[in-house]
């Protein structure tokens, strides 16, 4: 890829707003290339299948979103290289990447669809008669909404570090560890009893900065072997107190139950340190999570 292709990508991803395919013509306009320079960089960019092309013209694909969330970190100098995915038989949303400063970190792409979340009034009206850029701006939103999230928690919070968020994309902190459910709770150096507490404190904390999980479970804490964890995958989460009708994806409009959303996080952490022998009843935690 070359500048020039970027800049065409860019400008294909801007005319999205107003095209559902974006018209030769327009690009040709708007790039300023000579149509021989047009034909062959557009070529390319679909060869790389960063773009789909029709009889009426060019679209961004989802491979030309994601080359264009990982070229802004890369010409910021954020990240060096892009690895592997994390985990074994994943969907691949989530890559190893490495830092310039030779930390290393993760990459997580958001996809629509995956996750539910808020979305303001102005937004469902805006996105409502621009069903073929949906995609874009609710990944994008999902994306943004994650990284906010996560930059009230951290520190205070064991969650990771917001690093940087370029359209649908995060990079955050990575822990060299596991999914709480793949690892034996009785081989780690902590007792599940004084792990299971030091989670809900988590839980406890999150909720007096605001939040609730939402999706909470043994899937989304990672833990290495110290016993050190991290509750991942926020953009779903829920603000206390922010209670009447808040619309969610596809547009429907849903009423938050703070209430069942904390109890349900509650409960599947208690069914899962149940098989150690953690036994609580659910209204007291509840009761100490709430309790300022
Ligand atoms: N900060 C991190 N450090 C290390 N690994 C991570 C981190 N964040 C995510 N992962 C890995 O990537 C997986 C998916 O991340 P996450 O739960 O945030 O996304 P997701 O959209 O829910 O994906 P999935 O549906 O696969 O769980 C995690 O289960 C974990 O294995
Ligand atoms: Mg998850």
């Amino acid at each position: 890829m070359e500048e020039n292709d970027w800049k065409l990508l860019r400008i294909v991803e801007i005319s999205m707003k107003n095209h559902e395919w974006v018209p030769i013509q327009d690009l040709k306009r708007k790039t300023g290339f000579h149509e021989k320079e047009l034909a062959f960089r557009i070529s390319r960019l679909n060869k790389f299948r960063f773009t789909n092309k029709s009889n009426y013209g060019y679209r961004l694909s989802h491979y030309g979103y994601d080359a264009l969330a990982m070229n802004a970190f890369i010409k910021k100098e954020l990240i060096t290289g892009i690895g592997g995915k994390v985990g074994v038989g994943k969907e691949g949303n989530v890559y190893h990447v490495l830092l310039t400063n030779t930390r290393e970190a993760v990459l997580k792409l958001h996809i629509l669809g995956r996750t539910c979340f808020s979305m303001g009034k102005r937004y469902r009206e805006y996105l409502a008669n621009k069903r073929h850029i949906s995609w874009l701006y609710a990944s994008r939103l999902t994306a943004e909404r994650e990284f906010n999230i996560l930059s009230h928690l951290f520190p205070i919070v064991k969650v990771p570090e917001p690093i940087e968020q370029n359209r649908h994309a995060l990079i955050i902190g990575k822990l060299h560890g596991e999914e709480l459910k793949r690892v034996d709770v009785e081989k780690l150096d902590v007792n599940p009893e004084e792990l299971f507490m030091k989670i809900i404190k988590e839980v406890k904390k999150a909720y007096s900065l605001g939040f609730i999980h939402g999706d909470l479970s043994e899937f989304n804490v990672l833990i290495n072997s110290e016993g050190d964890f991290l509750i991942i995958d926020w953009p779903q989460a829920i603000e206390v107190g922010k209670k009447g009708k808040v619309d969610k994806l596809p547009f429907e409009e849903v009423e938050y139950d703070e209430e069942f959303y904390l109890k349900r996080d509650l409960e599947n952490l208690l069914r899962y340190f149940k098989k150690y022998g953690v036994d609580e009843s659910l209204d007291k935690l509840y009761n100490y999570v709430i309790e300022k």
